[in-house]
């Protein structure tokens, strides 16, 4: 009987599996981050006015694709320093950006860093 038990817990947990693997593609397969649908709007939301000329801004501007990837790594720098921290972005502010914006700063890197 013990035997019966052991059995069908081990196909239990085997058709368990079989049924949550495919979440696990299905998460894969999530859409790529790009400059307009993901990171334009964050910057235009979050750098401004500094960073965009067009508002006014005289810091580097970020208001477009080839010089937000230029300095991806130096934005994801500063907005993960503290607020306390010298060089923090966005300047002035006392506190940090919320961890899903800066995260997807970080996943459009990851993603390629592409435009559309
Ligand atoms: C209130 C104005 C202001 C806002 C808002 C602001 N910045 Fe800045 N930013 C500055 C100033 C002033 C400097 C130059 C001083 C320094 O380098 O710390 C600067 C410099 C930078 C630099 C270095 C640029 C270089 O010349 O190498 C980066 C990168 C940067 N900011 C990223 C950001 C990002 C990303 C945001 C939005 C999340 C942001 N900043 C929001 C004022 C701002």
């Amino acid at each position: 009987m013990k035997k019966y038990i052991l059995l069908i817990i081990l196909v239990s947990l085997t058709l368990l599996f079989t049924v949550c693997s495919p979440s696990k593609k299905a998460a894969a397969k999530v859409k790529k981050s790009t400059y307009e649908s993901d990171i334009a709007t964050l910057i235009m939301i979050n750098c401004t006015p500094c960073h965009i000329p067009s508002k006014g801004g005289f810091k580097k501007a970020f208001d477009n694709y080839e010089s937000a990837k230029t300095n991806i790594d130096e934005m994801i720098k500063r907005i993960e320093l503290n607020p306390t921290d010298k060089g923090f972005m966005p300047f002035k502010k006392t506190v940090k950006l919320s961890d899903s914006t800066i995260n997807a700063f970080k996943k459009w890197r990851d993603d390629g860093l592409l435009e559309k």
